[in-house]
This record gives C-alpha cells, structure tokens and sequence, in this order.
C-alpha cells in the first residue's frame, strides 16, 4: 500500500503523533549524536582538501561549488583548523606517499569521512599497502570508486565547438614518457614501420603549447591514443581531449573494447586488438573512404564531449553524489582493490 493511501486511510491523529515522535528522535540524534561536532543542524557539506593535487592550490573563495558548478551547500577548505568541522577529508595519493607530509593527528570526528584520491593508475602508484584500514571511500578514474571521477565523458545532446579543419596529416601521438618496455612503445615501434606518425610531446623534442595543441592534432585523420599502461577502466585524456575533442578517430591502446564501450559507442573507436597486427591495422586504415571515416562520428548527432580538468570540480562531485554513499565503510585492504582488474 502506497505511504500516502496509508496516511489518508489511518488514524489520522495517530499518524501525526508517530511522525511527530520520530522527527522529535531524529532532531535528538542528530543534536547529540555530535561528540566531533559534525554540524549536522544544516545541510552544507565540508570537504576538507588536506593537501592540494601536486602542491598546486586552486582559488577557493566564494562559494566556488555553486558559483562555478552549480552544486548547492558544498564548502571546500584547505584550512586543516577546520579538521573537527569537515564531513570529508580528502587524501590525494601522490602527496599522501611523500614521507615528510603528515596525516591528521587527533581523533577522527566520527561521522567523518576520508577519502583515498588519484588519477593515475596501479602501475603509477606506489606504496598503497601502507594505508590498509584508513579509508573510508575512494574516489579514482575506476567505475567501482564510490566517487567515479572520469577523465571525460560523453554528454547527451552537449554541443560542441567544432572547427571544420582541413585535414593534413594522418596520424598523430603525443607522448612525453616513452619506455620502450611498454606496451604502446612496442605497439609505435611496429606501427609506424608501415605508416608515418607525427609525434609531439616532450620525448619527441617537439613539445606542442597547451593552446597549440587541440590545433595541431585537429589536423590530422588519427590519433594514436595509447594508455601507458593498461588497467579496468584507465582512459585518459588521450582518448577524449586529444583525440575526440581534437575530431581525430582515436586508435586506442588500453583495456579490452568492452571496457571502452561501457563509456563510449563502439563505431566511435578503433581498438589495436580489433585486428591480428599493426600491419594489419594499417591495411584497414588505408582503405577507409571519406564516407567511412564521417561514420565513425556518428556519436556527434547525440552526445558532446566533457573532459574533465578541474579538481575542484571533482570535489564538488562528492556533495553532490554525498547522499547515495555508504554511511560507514573501511577499505582494510584498498590495495588490493585498486589492482583487482576484473571488468564488469
Ligand atoms: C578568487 O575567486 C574570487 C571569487 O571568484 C575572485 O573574486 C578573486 O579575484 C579570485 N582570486 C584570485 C587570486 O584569483
Ligand atoms: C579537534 O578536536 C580535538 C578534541 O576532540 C582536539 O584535541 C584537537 O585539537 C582539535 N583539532 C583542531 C584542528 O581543532
Ligand atoms: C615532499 O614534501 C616536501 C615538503 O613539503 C616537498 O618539498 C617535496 O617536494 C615533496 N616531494 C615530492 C616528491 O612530492
Ligand atoms: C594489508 O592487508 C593485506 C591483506 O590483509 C595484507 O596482506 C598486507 O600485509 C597488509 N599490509 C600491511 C602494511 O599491513
Ligand atoms: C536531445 O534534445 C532533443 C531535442 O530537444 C530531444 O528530443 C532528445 O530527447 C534529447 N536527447 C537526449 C539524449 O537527451
Ligand atoms: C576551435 O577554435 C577555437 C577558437 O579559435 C579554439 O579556442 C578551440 O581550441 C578550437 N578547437 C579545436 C578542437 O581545435
Ligand atoms: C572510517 O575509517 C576508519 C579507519 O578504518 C574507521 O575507524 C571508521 O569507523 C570509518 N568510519 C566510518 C563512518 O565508516
């Protein structure tokens, strides 16, 4: 029986007095319950930034959530005095592995919680076994975080600025740390014995501007966006600036296809594994007609791109998703969860 049925049919009288007893224990709980002093008497969330994402701090005055995202009764801090007032208190790995960076000292308020945060993936983070049992959500590129922050995604009916550029080149990759032990070093290598690449970025010597580069890269049919090291879910900027905002097709280096198309169509991408060889891949590449090509854009009719650049953003995003998050939770081996690959 439906909740408003049930009040029209009851006693009425008694339906108030129950309601009246239990908003009465809630405003108890809630009062009392603040041995941290949480402030629980209003709505607004505080989202302690404990040290900035590479020691770079970003502009927080004025009420940067609702001003610049839109989120309501969201504070973000970086005052560690506000430690005992902050329903959240954020941890970014990199900062958080530096030895000479120290935790929290006192007790945790005890509705509090702390979050692990990174972008980078398990081959780039280190020293993760150090912190078992220490925190309480997780907020990463990983679908499974309980704060999903994407590199970027595809927005419904978003509309995107797009330059009509006369394509000149053919394919492009950008790529500042080359290993030749990793898996796109030895991809690039057989690649582009069977077809030219133009390579920017600082391992190349011809590093491209910030504002240099979506112009540059527009210019050519293809970009190679090859992960650097390939994890669930791991899709960077390659895919979805350099390659997507760009109007190039992007020819990914990453998880397997299923995992991509659980956040982008599958025509909208060539995957290296869709095909037995580098050469093979060529082969297909310069047969594509220029009315195959515009099909591989499709998506554009639909969706846009968002990439997202901005962690303070990414901070508002937990005020935002804060109700659906489990109340009490304790990653005991979070390690082991960041490099668990199974994708669902
Ligand atoms: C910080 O942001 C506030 C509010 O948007 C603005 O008035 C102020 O000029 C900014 N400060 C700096 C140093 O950019
Ligand atoms: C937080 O509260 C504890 C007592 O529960 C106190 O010892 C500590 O100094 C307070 N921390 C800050 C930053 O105010
Ligand atoms: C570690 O922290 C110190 C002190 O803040 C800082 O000078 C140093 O650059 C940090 N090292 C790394 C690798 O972030
Ligand atoms: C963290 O937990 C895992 C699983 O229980 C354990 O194997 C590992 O040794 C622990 N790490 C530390 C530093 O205690
Ligand atoms: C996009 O906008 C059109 C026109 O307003 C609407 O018909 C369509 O349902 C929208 N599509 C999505 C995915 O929101
Ligand atoms: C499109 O042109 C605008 C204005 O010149 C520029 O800001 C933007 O970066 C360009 N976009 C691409 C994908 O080249
Ligand atoms: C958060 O994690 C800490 C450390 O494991 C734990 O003691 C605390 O109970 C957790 N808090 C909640 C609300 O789950």
């Amino acid at each position: 029986m439906a909740v408003a049925q049930r009040l029209r049919q009851g006693s009425t009288l008694g339906s108030v007095f129950v309601l009246a007893t239990l908003a009465w224990n809630i405003r108890f709980v809630l009062f009392f319950d603040s041995k941290g002093s949480l402030a629980s008497s209003h709505n607004e969330i505080t989202i302690l930034i404990w040290h900035w994402p590479f020691h770079k701090p970003m502009n927080l005055s004025g009420n940067v959530c609702f001003n610049v995202y839109n989120v309501k009764n969201c504070r973000l801090t970086d005052d560690r005095n506000m430690f005992n007032n902050s329903n959240v208190v954020i941890f970014h790995h990199k900062e958080l592995d530096n030895d000479s960076h120290q935790l929290p000292t006192g007790p945790r308020p005890s509705q509090q919680m702390w979050v692990w945060a990174t972008l980078e993936s398990p081959s780039n983070t280190k020293g993760l076994s150090k912190w078992n049992s220490t925190f309480n959500w997780t907020m990463t590129y990983r679908e499974d975080s309980d704060i999903f922050v994407p590199y970027g995604q595809m927005v419904p009916n978003l509309t995107m600025a797009l330059n009509a550029t006369i394509k000149t080149g053919l394919v492009s990759w950008v790529v500042s740390n080359y290993h030749k032990v990793q898996e796109r070093a030895k991809f690039y290598k057989e690649f582009s014995s069977y077809l030219k690449v133009d390579v920017f970025g600082k391992a190349s010597r011809k590093p491209l501007c910030s504002s240099c580069l979506l112009p540059m890269l527009s210019k050519y049919l293809f970009y190679l966006a090859l992960e650097n090291s390939v994890h669930k879910d791991y899709i960077t900027e390659k895919l979805w600036r350099n390659a997507f905002l760009a109007g190039a097709i992007p020819i990914v280096l990453g998880p397997p296809r299923e995992n991509y198309e659980k956040f982008i169509p599958p025509d909208s991408f060539i995957h290296v594994e869709d095909f037995p060889s580098p050469k093979h891949l060529v082969e297909f590449l310069i047969t594509i007609t220029p009315k195959r090509y515009q099909e591989f854009f499709r998506w554009r009719k639909a969706y846009g791109v968002k990439v997202y650049t901005d962690w303070r953003e990414r901070f508002c995003m937990i005020c935002s998703k804060y109700q659906s998050l489990p109340k009490s939770k304790v990653y005991t081996d979070i390690e082991r969860w960041f490099n668990s690959e199974n994708v669902q």
